[in-house]
């Protein structure tokens, strides 16, 4: 039976992540591929809410698969959470002709979708694009792996300086509540620490370490911070308390911030990117609703959207050991 499915919309949600370009597009040219329409919705549920509505064909989307950002813009929504604002966003899908959305973001807007099915029956999927890879059913999120290979580039340009001044640095990462970014760009840099949300081993352990570190005759310290961990102190806070506790070492602080969320995309995320692009339109002809398309043992899956958000991922404990080890 052919699917009642005819115009689709797409949009990005919450942090930009890079990647997203790469599965606009693949959405778009799957629809095209398909001949269904495709209608990009601009800054996520508040260009809903507003009608900011533009068709995109197969060409629309040119020359956009390596570029970080987003070309339909993104946004957090405040009015999305409430019931009026989910009926202005519904009526103007209505009046568009839009019969579903594919919607690539985290977990607000995630949460945000799932509402939307519920109270409207409408047909919704989910691609995971975030940097923080906080996102239950699947391996990886759009824009991780981008993500932290920019910290890993940054790290080892930041350890030719303190290896010159016999430094120890502080180096801030995002990933919200989770450590994953922390951890896995932590280990490829070589970083003398890790601090995780997931793993709190006190501030004696870290002055302990730091010690043995200096002792061994290493001539810098990189330790990686996530911004979420728990130690009770921010990054300039731990700074004071180390050089406070020991005066050896000449610290300083850099936080990475949102230098973290752009760049181009590396080719693992343009490649998944296109891979759960083809998967959410296909899916929603099939009539499948209020997953997330996902990856897990290199094979796409999906994942019941209330499941995808209900907790945040468990870090990688055999990682963490070989951090363990590495720091010796
Ligand atoms: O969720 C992505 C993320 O970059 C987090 O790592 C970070 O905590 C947050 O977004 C920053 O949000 P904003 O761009 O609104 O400051």
């Amino acid at each position: 039976m052919a699917s009642e499915i005819k115009k689709i919309g797409v949009f990005t949600s919450g942090g930009d992540s890079p990647g997203m370009n790469a599965a606009i597009r693949s959405v778009v040219r799957t629809c095209a591929y398909l001949k269904i329409e495709c209608v990009g919705i601009y800054r996520g549920y508040q260009g809903m809410i507003e009608g900011d509505f533009k068709t995109l064909d197969a060409r629309s989307v040119n020359n956009i698969i390596n570029k970080g950002g987003t070309i339909l813009k993104s946004a957090r929504c405040e009015e999305f959470r409430t019931k009026q604002g989910r009926q202005k966003a519904y009526d103007q899908l209505i009046k568009e002709g839009i019969d579903a959305f594919v919607v690539i973001g985290g977990n607000g807007s995630f949460h945000g979708a799932m509402l939307f099915h519920e109270e409207f029956n409408f047909p919704v999927m989910g691609i995971p694009g975030t940097i923080d890879n906080d996102i239950l059913g699947t391996s990886y999120t759009l824009g991780y792996d981008t993500a932290i290979n920019t910290v890993v580039e940054a790290v080892d340009k930041i350890r030719d300086t303190a290896s010159s001044h016999n430094r120890l640095f502080f180096v801030e990462v995002m990933g919200r509540d989770v450590g994953h970014i922390a951890l896995n760009a932590g280990v490829g840099a070589g970083a003398e620490e890790i601090l995780i949300p997931e793993q709190n081993l006190g501030l004696e352990r870290l002055l302990e370490s730091l010690k043995r570190s200096k002792a061994s005759g290493k001539s810098s310290s990189i330790v990686i911070v996530a911004e979420g961990d728990r130690t009770g102190k921010n990054v300039f806070e731990l700074k004071e308390y180390v050089e406070q506790h020991l005066p050896i070492y000449d610290v300083r602080v850099s936080v990475l911030g949102h230098m973290q969320r752009g760049g181009n995309p590396t080719c693992y995320d343009r490649v998944l990117a296109s891979r759960m692009g083809v998967k959410a339109v296909e899916s929603l002809l099939e009539g499948k609703s209020n997953y997330m398309v996902g990856i897990r043992d290199t094979k796409l899956v999906l994942t019941p959207i209330a499941d995808a958000i209900k907790a945040h991922t468990e870090i990688d404990e055999e990682l963490l050991r070989v951090s363990d080890i590495m720091t010796t």
